[in-house]
């Protein structure tokens, strides 16, 4: 079975994740997209060559003969969208964060279960890299003991929107240290604090305060700290290492060759953050497009997942407004998921 999917957002993501569908997914097309900005939408198809019929409304789109729905619009334009796939049956691929708030969370996942049917995957693509995937195998065989605390870093050249503000640091940034960090310590989180360092006068945002660190504490006693910036200007910079009771494991400092020449070692940083987890948005959607095409029960981050990080973002933010710890609490998992 070929999977129709309508693209709902046509900027940078999307535009990642059509090139992909179009040159390495046989079983799916994007037969219909839809952006606010026509403009977007028209320039998405000038620039990948893709044949799908424009729409001019959500509603349109979804109508149309369509067996999923991927969301790249703005984070606070995934609810919309996703309650109307739920209510007709369509699976949803959307980017993350699932939506913006916890609030508006709980409301995708009274609809998902009202349906009785896992239509929901979040791009919280991380956990389809091999080398997270590795650091999780290697943490679950107990090879460094139980965990005790960690360090990440998460550095964007530039901001990655022009409407990137202090609060965008933890919904489009952090958030994927939330989601990966929990699956990787299988734990919940107690309380997160934001602080903010010496701001970077190489910021040119002034909505935008750069940089911040966060520490995040978990239920069983360990803490991780992650160092956020949007203003790195050397490059696209991951890293996570997780210090257990035996041992350390972590990521490669830069999957990239390494070249020793005229009194130098060296290794390559991209500035373009697309091409860390290039293999990762293969996968994810790849995964998604199987379980659709074989109506397999959806396996990615769930509508659950996407809550989780939810309640952790609002803490975060508002923890930004003080720089004091924040108590963190999630409603029972319910059992469908
Ligand atoms: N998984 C990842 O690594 C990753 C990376 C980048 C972005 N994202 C997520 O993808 C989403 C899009 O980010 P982006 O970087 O592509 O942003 P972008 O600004 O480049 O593109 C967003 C697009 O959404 C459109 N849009 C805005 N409001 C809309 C609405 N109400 N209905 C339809 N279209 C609307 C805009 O016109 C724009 O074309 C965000 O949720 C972001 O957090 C995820």
């Amino acid at each position: 079975m070929v999977v129709k999917l309508g693209l709902i957002g046509c900027g940078a993501i999307a535009r990642t994740h059509v090139i992909n569908i179009k040159k390495n997914i046989k079983n799916a097309k994007i037969v219909a997209i839809y952006d606010l900005y026509l403009t977007a939408a028209q320039k998405l198809i000038e620039d990948t060559k893709i044949e799908s019929k424009i729409c001019y409304s959500i509603d349109e789109l979804i109508n149309e003969n369509i067996d999923a729905v991927m969301i790249c619009s703005r984070n606070d334009a995934h609810l919309e969208p996703i309650l109307k796939a739920i209510h007709h049956n369509k699976y949803v691929f959307t980017e993350k964060p699932l939506v913006d708030n916890a609030k508006d969370c709980k409301k995708i996942i009274a609809a998902e279960i009202s349906g009785n049917k896992r239509l929901i995957q979040v791009g919280f693509m991380r956990r389809y890299d091999p080398f997270y995937q590795e650091m999780k195998t290697e943490m679950t065989s107990g090879n460094i003991g139980e965990p005790l605390m960690g360090y990440c870093r998460h550095f964007t050249t530039h901001p990655a929107t022009s409407y990137f503000k202090t609060e965008n640091m933890i919904n489009d940034a952090f958030i994927h240290e939330i989601d990966i960090l929990h699956w990787l310590f299988e734990d919940r989180y107690q309380s997160i604090q934001v602080q903010f360092a010496r701001q970077n006068s190489l910021n040119i945002n002034e909505q935008l305060y750069d940089p911040q660190i966060v520490t995040i504490k978990f239920k069983k006693g360990a803490i991780v700290n992650t160092y956020l910036s949007q203003n790195s200007q050397y490059g696209y910079d991951v890293m996570c290492q997780i210090i257990g009771e035996k041992g350390i494991v972590q990521l490669p400092d830069m999957p990239s060759i390494e070249t020793r020449y005229n009194q130098n070692i060296s290794r390559h940083i991209d500035k373009d953050w697309t091409k860390r987890f290039d293999l990762a948005y293969k996968l994810e959607i790849k995964d998604f497009i199987n379980r659709v095409a074989r109506e397999m029960p959806l396996h990615g981050p769930s509508s659950w997942d996407g809550y989780i990080a939810a309640v952790t973002a609002d803490a975060a933010i508002q923890s930004q407004k003080n720089q004091k710890p924040v108590q963190i609490s999630y409603d029972k998992k319910p059992d469908f998921y």
